[in-house]
């Protein structure tokens, strides 16, 4: 099946510098589309408020309600331009970690969708004894990565009503379990490049995956990362 035994993967092709700085470049758009386009339409629908506010003074029912459905578009085009900037960098992934990003995804994924999502995680399985985050700053962005391409395949290919994912601790990985009850990867299915990239990724982050089709339906995706030493922990960043 396609596990990361079975091909050869051209790192040099898409190097982890390369990544970096793709990261780096989108992290900036995540927050130039929060900075001044959401906070734009916030500024807009704040001024569209007291607009409203003044009319039904002076009795307008007709433009308040007019003002009601431009509030309405508003504030879906500001939801919208809050989801696009959280694929592009989540922010809870900087501010609270790997295990609340993935939980957020998760959430926002069954709203989109209608896809009944799920989400365990085993006490001390990302945090280790003295507190501290077992995976680094970058294995934590590749994970984050690899799961939003799970999710995408799961919507492109998969007509899955539930998807249950786990994060479970061993002493030295962690293991991400993403199980869903669709159609099930064919034994033939064609990489592409999102898997491509779900097996460089799990690599460099010092992983490995499998991917494989469920008895009686659907497909497992089972990436186990490495926890680092805190040497190693500290290179990575
Ligand atoms: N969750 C899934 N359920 C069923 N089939 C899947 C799933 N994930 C991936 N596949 C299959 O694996 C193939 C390769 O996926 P991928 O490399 O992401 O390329 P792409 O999504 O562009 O087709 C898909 O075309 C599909 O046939
Ligand atoms: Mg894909």
């Amino acid at each position: 099946m396609l596990d990361d035994r079975d091909n050869n993967i051209d790192t040099d092709k898409l190097s982890a510098d390369v990544r970096a700085h793709i990261e780096r470049e989108l992290k900036g758009y995540a927050h130039n589309i929060h900075d001044e386009i959401s906070g734009g339409i916030s500024g807009v629908i704040i001024q569209l408020e007291n607009i409203k506010r003044t009319l039904a003074r002076v009795g307008d029912e007709k433009t308040v309600s007019d003002i009601n459905l431009v509030i309405l578009s508003a504030t879906e085009t500001l939801e919208a331009s809050r989801r696009i900037a959280n694929k592009l960098r989540p922010s809870l992934l900087d501010h609270f970690g790997l295990a609340a990003a993935i939980d957020q995804m998760l959430k926002d994924f069954q709203i989109r969708y209608g896809v009944n999502t799920s989400l365990v995680i085993e006490p001390n399985a990302l945090i280790s004894k003295n507190d501290k985050q077992k995976l680094s700053e970058r294995q934590c962005l590749e994970v984050f990565r690899i799961a939003q391409e799970v999710l995408n395949n799961i919507i492109k290919h998969a007509n899955a009503h539930h998807v249950d994912c786990e994060i479970n601790g061993e002493l030295e990985h962690v293991i991400f379990t993403f199980k869903d009850d669709g159609c099930g990867i064919g034994w033939d299915a064609v990489q592409g490049v999102g898997i491509g990239g779900i097996k460089i990724r799990a690599l460099s982050a010092h992983g490995s995956v499998s991917i494989t089709p469920l008895c009686p339906c659907g497909t497992m995706v089972k990436l186990k990362v490495k926890v680092l030493n805190n040497d190693a922990h500290r290179q990575e960043g």
